[in-house]
C-alpha cells in the first residue's frame, strides 16, 4: 500500500531534535550508553513471551540493533528494521544478520510489496506479528506520531503486540505548564540534554501515550509501567524515567 507523502516529512519535525546526521555520527556510542537498559531489556522479554512464535516484528528506529533487533533474532523472530541513519542500518545488519533492514524515514516507509493476506507463503508479504518503537519517536512531530501510529492498524496482524518505549512528558524535570497542548495530553520543546547535545523534545504525557495506541492505533493497552535509567556520566546525557507500554491488536 502506498501512502501519499507527507509534506516537509524530512523537516517537519521541529527545531533541535537530534537528526539524521547526529545518528549518524553516534553509532555505537548510542550502544555504549543506552545498550544495557535494564528496564529496555525486562520489556524485551515480556513483549517475546507474548509474541506469536517466529512471527515478522518490525523495530522502527532500530539504532545499532543492541539489544533489540539482535535479541529478537536470536528468540527466533524474523526481525524488519527501519532507521533513516545509514550508520545504524549497518550496524544492526552486523547485530542481527538474519533480519531485513532498510534506511528510510518512518513516514516515507510502507511494508512493500503491499501486505496481502496473513498466511501468504511470501514472508515480505506477511504482517507483522509485532511492532518495537523504542526511543525512536523524538525526531518527529505530535501530528506525525499520530499518522504513523494510525497506519498500524494496517500492519499489525490480529492479535498481534506492539512495545512502545518513551518518556512521559511530565516526567522530565524542565516541562513546564505552558509547554503543554491545550488538551494537556502533549508537550512542546522541552529542554534535554542528550549525548552532549542541547536539543528539545516532544513528548506525550503517560496517558497521552496511552491514548496515542489506543485511539489512533486501535489498539488495547495491556500493561504501562516506568523505570528510571541512569547514563553513564560521561555520556553527557540527562537521565530519563521511561515509559514502557505493551499493547494488542484486536483478534
Ligand atoms: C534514540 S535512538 C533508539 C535506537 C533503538 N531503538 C534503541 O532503543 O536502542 C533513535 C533511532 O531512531 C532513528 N530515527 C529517528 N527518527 C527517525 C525517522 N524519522 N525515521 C527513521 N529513523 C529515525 C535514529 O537514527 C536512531 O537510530
Amino acid at each position: 500500500m502506498a501512502y501519499p507523502e507527507i509534506p516537509g516529512a524530512q523537516h517537519a519535525a521541529p527545531p533541535n531534535v537530534p537528526t539524521k546526521e547526529f545518528f549518524d555520527t553516534k553509532g555505537l556510542d548510542y550502544e555504549t550508553t543506552y545498550g544495557h537498559n535494564a528496564g529496555l531489556l525486562k520489556a524485551i522479554d515480556k513483549l517475546t513471551a507474548l509474541l506469536r512464535p517466529g512471527c515478522r516484528v518490525l523495530d522502527l528506529g532500530c539504532g545499532t540493533g543492541r539489544p533489540v533487533a539482535h535479541t529478537l533474532a536470536a528468540r527466533g523472530f524474523r526481525v524488519h528494521g527501519v532507521d533513516f541513519s545509514e550508520t545504524m542500518v549497518e550496524l544492526s545488519r552486523s547485530a542481527a544478520p538474519s533480519g531485513v533492514f532498510e534506511q528510510a524515514h518512518y513516514l516515507e516507509w510502507a511494508p512493500f510489496p503491499p501486505i496481502a493476506a496473513e498466511e501468504s507463503q511470501d514472508p515480505k508479504q506477511q504482517k507483522f506479528g509485532g511492532i518495537v518503537v523504542s526511543s525512536s519517536f523524538y525526531e518527529l512531530s505530535r501530528e506525525q506520531m499520530e499518522t504513523l501510529v494510525s497506519r498500524w492498524r494496517d500492519w499489525l496482524e490480529p492479535g498481534g503486540f506492539v512495545l512502545l518505549v518513551m518518556v512521559g512528558a511530565e516526567d522530565v524535570p524542565a516541562t513546564k505548564p505552558d509547554m503543554y497542548d491545550a488538551d494537556g495530553r502533549f508537550a512542546r520543546g522541552i529542554p534535554f540534554r542528550f549525548m552532549g547535545d542541547d536539543c528539545f523534545l516532544y513528548l506525550f504525557t503517560r496517558a497521552g501515550w496511552r491514548a496515542l495506541l489506543e485511539e489512533k492505533g486501535g489498539l488495547s493497552v495491556r500493561e504501562q509501567w516506568t523505570e528510571a535509567f541512569v547514563p553513564p556520566s560521561e555520556a553527557d546525557c540527562d537521565g530519563e524515567v521511561n515509559s514502557f507500554l505493551i499493547a494488542e491488536s484486536a483478534k
